[in-house]
């Protein structure tokens, strides 16, 4: 697992495996907007702040993915043990 701090909300949620971002930030009482769940439409796209992505959207180009500075929190993790996104 790995943590994500919400810079907005001011809060950090644990990211469990098994679980995806989108899933942890829901439970903890943030709204993110989201439709497909598995990478492909772009509605949760979120802005990086800190910390490396593991992309698995199928949506974001290579250099899109490199940049590091937007993600699909419904399917991406992180590579890193702690995220921080404009939520
Ligand atoms: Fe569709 Fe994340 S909800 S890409």
């Amino acid at each position: 697992g790995f943590e994500v701090e919400l810079m907005l909300s001011g809060r950090t949620v644990t990211v469990p495996p098994g679980q995806s971002i989108l899933q942890a930030v829901t439970a903890a009482g943030v709204q993110v907007l989201s439709s497909c769940e598995e990478g492909t439409c772009g509605t949760c796209e979120t802005p990086v702040l800190g910390g490396t992505v593991d992309h698995r959207d199928s949506l974001l180009t290579a250099d899109e993915q490199a940049a590091n500075d937007t993600m699909m929190i419904c399917v991406s993790r992180a590579s890193c043990p702690r995220l921080t996104l404009e939520l």
